[in-house]
């Protein structure tokens, strides 16, 4: 299982300092959290930060779109440098436009889905994504507590997964602790987003969670 930062739980005016200490603790992912206040109750940034985080690290940037109209934004925060986008299902005609182009783009693809939603609506696009983000907070703050019972959804994906022969990633995102890293793991969970469980950890706490990169 891999571990994925969420800088906006970071401090954004030491934003290189942060990125460096999570490439030294050896993490790969680094996940940004785009919001537009509209899908969301909050706004945090947009392209220009994308870009400017691409000039300063080769971590692999998970982008998370929190916006109402991502398809009309996703060349240009590829362009930025982004690696994977991931769109919510939530926002329906825009979320199926997003896989589209990415298709048409050639470039890495997933669907989130908020707590209170059924997986069986993303049974139709497993085979066009590369992603699933299990929302396990409703979006738009870090700090939040881990709304577990919307676990089941990681078990649900992997049987589908497994049954029809797909790889796309399966990660968790919202409220994710050190405490919780053993059972999603043993969960089989790919990614665990990480935004103020990993950031309050004072260094050595962070290298910690070494164990289970
Ligand atoms: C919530 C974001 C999450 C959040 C994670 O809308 O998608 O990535 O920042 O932060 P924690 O781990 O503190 O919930
Ligand atoms: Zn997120």
């Amino acid at each position: 299982m891999e571990i994925a930062p969420s800088i906006i739980a970071g401090d954004f005016s030491r934003l290189r300092e942060e990125i460096r200490s999570i490439e030294e603790s050896g993490i790969r992912i680094l996940h940004l959290d785009v919001m537009d206040g509209h899908f969301v109750p909050n706004f945090t940034f947009g392209i220009l930060i994308v870009e400017s985080i691409r000039r300063m690290t080769s971590l692999e940037l998970d982008t998370h779109l929190m916006m109402t109209n991502p398809s009309e934004y996703l060349e240009k925060f590829y362009e930025a440098g982004a690696d994977i986008l991931t769109v919510h299902i939530e926002t329906g005609l825009e979320a199926f436009r997003s896989i589209e182009i990415a298709g048409r783009l050639g470039k890495r693809i997933g669907l989130a889905i908020n707590p209170p939603v059924h997986p069986r609506v993303l049974l139709p696009h497993l085979e066009d994504i590369h992603q699933v983000i299990v929302m396990t907070v409703n979006p738009g703050f870090a700090g939040q507590k881990m709304i577990e019972d919307a676990l089941y959804k990681v078990e649900f994906l992997l049987n589908e997964r497994e049954k029809r022969g797909l790889n796309f990633r399966i990660s968790v995102d919202g409220g994710v602790k050190r405490e919780h890293l053993p059972m999603l793991r043993d969960m089989g969970v790919d990614v665990a987003v990480m935004g103020s469980g990993f950031f309050k950890l004072p260094p050595e706490g962070r290298r910690t969670l070494l164990e289970f990169l």
